[in-house]
């Protein structure tokens, strides 16, 4: 089966920032090929993700739009089970997290350095544990609102990658997006809230680190929304 990317609008606003150093470039060189998923060098079609690490992970992971890397990193560090699929079309971020994992043991991460709908449209149903959208770019006009990576679409598609008792974890320190993705996970009739009360909107979790991006929204005084659902486990 050859896979066809399909030709829609861009969601993300830049694939490079500052220039890269000699080592990032090496990275980006010698490090990414080792660890794109292989349907970026070969089209197959996917069974089971985990068939992507040379030793079977008790689970697999996914996180969109990864930026610097840290979160991502810090999963595969502190979860030695799990495998972890990394999506972001920003090289620097890319190179980051590549920085990160050079540091690392292991081979348990997966990167797409692309549009993680592609990834979506490709994986099988119900063969991931988590999935991570942490700060998407909230695209605050209304003309752009259609960038936003959470549309009811999406929220269908993570309903369905996801295991039953599967997680899905998404942040944003933008009140109105933060609206906006209850709005649409909420319009899902079978995704449970994971929370107690209303403070659990804004309560950190230990296994929840801080994301680069999260870290700078504080400083200006930006309060963060930790929105978390899972797939019940009855569900099929
Ligand atoms: C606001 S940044 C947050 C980065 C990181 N999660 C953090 O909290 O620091 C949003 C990131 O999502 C990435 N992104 C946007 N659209 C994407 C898409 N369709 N697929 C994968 N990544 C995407 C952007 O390149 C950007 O790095």
């Amino acid at each position: 089966m050859s896979f066809v990317y399909k030709r829609r609008h861009q969601l993300f606003g830049r694939r490079k920032g500052r220039s890269l150093s000699a080592n990032m470039k090496r990275l980006i060189d010698e490090e990414l090929p080792c660890r794109l998923i292989p349907i970026f060098t070969s089209a197959i079609s996917v069974t089971d993700p985990s068939i992507w690490f040379p030793k079977k992970p008790n689970a697999v992971w996914l996180e969109i739009g990864f930026g610097g890397g840290e979160h991502l990193a810090w999963q595969v560090q502190n979860n030695p089970s799990v495998a972890l699929i990394g999506c972001e079309p920003f090289m620097n971020g890319v190179a980051s997290l590549l920085r990160y994992l050079s540091k690392m043991e292991g081979d348990r991460v997966r990167i797409y350095p692309d549009d993680a709908r592609n990834i979506l449209d490709l994986l099988p149903n119900q063969c991931l544990e988590r999935i991570f959208i942490l700060h998407s770019d909230p695209w605050p006009k209304r003309r752009h609102h259609y960038r936003r990576i959470i549309q009811h679409k999406t929220i269908n598609q993570l309903y369905d990658v996801l295991k039953p008792g599967g997680i899905l974890r998404m942040s944003t320190d933008e009140p109105e997006y933060a609206i906006w993705i209850l709005a649409r996970i909420t319009a899902h009739i079978n995704f449970r809230w994971t929370g107690n009360s209303i403070a659990d909107f804004i309560k950190t979790r230990k296994d929840w680190p801080e994301t680069r991006y999260e870290a700078k929204g504080r400083k200006e005084e930006r309060v963060p929304t930790y929105i978390e659902f899972c797939k019940p486990v009855e569900a099929n």
